[in-house]
């Protein structure tokens, strides 16, 4: 990809951190989105490094999805500049580079589980493979449902099944909005955990949405909160925890720090107002 250098954290496989100077994946510069009164998002300058895991958290209505959609290219700002992989997301999104999953799992109803999970890849001309679709199912707790239809399947199901999709498509940049909002507690730390080895494995570039504290605290190397209406970013948070992270980082005096530190700065955000 081009795009600028910036200074970006990175681990090795055993968890220790070094500095390295990596590729600028997202750039968003000045970036402001009105929808005719209402001014979603405002004035955002955000910097994502390839390979980097961002959390995004707000008040509802701050314009995350808003925010979300302009990085992929479904939403044109009204003022600013985005470029991913140095480019208008536009090409990044017709080559097939972003998995999206939405706050609606928009499955196709006609398709079975497993079809769902291929098609999308079908749709941006990568050929499926109908057993990385199986095993992605499987991973995300769906063995048996390959057959079932969304109507036949909870919302948190549903959900899975869109992460899967997102996941099979292959795509470098990951741009998920409230994944895990239908998921009950357990089910979504242990995603959690699925997410992040995955995008450990692949290399992948995230950009996450949650109303979590601690979800956006567990997954993150960096945690971006927004501010209430118009969606500014109040504070970006580096997140000290070890990397692999599983379960019990849960429970360890550092992961409650880092959590307080950022429940902090969202209720400074709402006081913006
Ligand atoms: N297509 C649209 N047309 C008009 N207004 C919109 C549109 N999309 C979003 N908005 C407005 O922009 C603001 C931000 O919406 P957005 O969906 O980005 O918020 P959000 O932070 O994702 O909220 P939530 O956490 O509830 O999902 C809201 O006031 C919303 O009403
Ligand atoms: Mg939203």
């Amino acid at each position: 990809m081009g795009g600028d250098k910036t200074g970006a954290r990175a681990t090795d496989e055993s968890g220790r951190e070094r500095s390295q100077r990596s590729e600028t994946a997202i750039r968003l510069d000045g970036v402001t989105v009105d929808f005719e009164e209402v001014r979603a998002v405002a004035d955002v300058d955000l910097r994502v490094s390839e390979g980097e895991f961002v959390t995004v958290i707000g008040p509802s209505g701050c314009g995350k999805t808003t925010l979300l959609r302009t990085v992929g290219g479904l939403q044109d700002p009204t003022a600013g500049t985005v470029r991913v992989g140095g480019s208008p997301p536009e090409r990044a999104r017709r080559a097939g580079e972003f998995g999206f999953v939405f706050q609606q799992h928009a499955l196709l109803p006609w398709k079975s589980a497993l079809e769902n999970v291929v098609f999308l890849r079908k749709m941006v001309g990568k050929s499926p493979d109908r057993e990385r679709a199986r095993e992605l199912l499987a991973t995300v707790g769906l063995a048996g449902f390959e057959d079932a239809r969304p109507a036949e399947l909870s919302g948190g199901m549903a959900q899975r099944v869109a992460i899967a999709r997102a996941l099979h498509l292959g795509a470098s940049v990951l741009l998920m909005d409230e994944p895990f909002g239908e998921l009950d507690e357990l089910t979504r730390e242990e995603m959690g955990v699925e997410v992040r080895r995955v995008w450990r494995d692949q290399r992948k570039t995230v950009v996450f949405v949650t109303h979590s504290v601690p979800e956006a605290v567990f997954l993150a190397d960096r945690c971006v909160v927004m501010s209430d209406q118009p969606g500014e970013i109040a504070g970006v948070f580096d997140v000290e925890l070890p990397r692999p992270r599983d379960e019990s980082v849960y429970g360890t005096t550092a992961f409650q720090e880092q959590v307080a530190r950022v429940r902090t700065a969202l209720h400074e955000g709402y006081e913006l107002r």
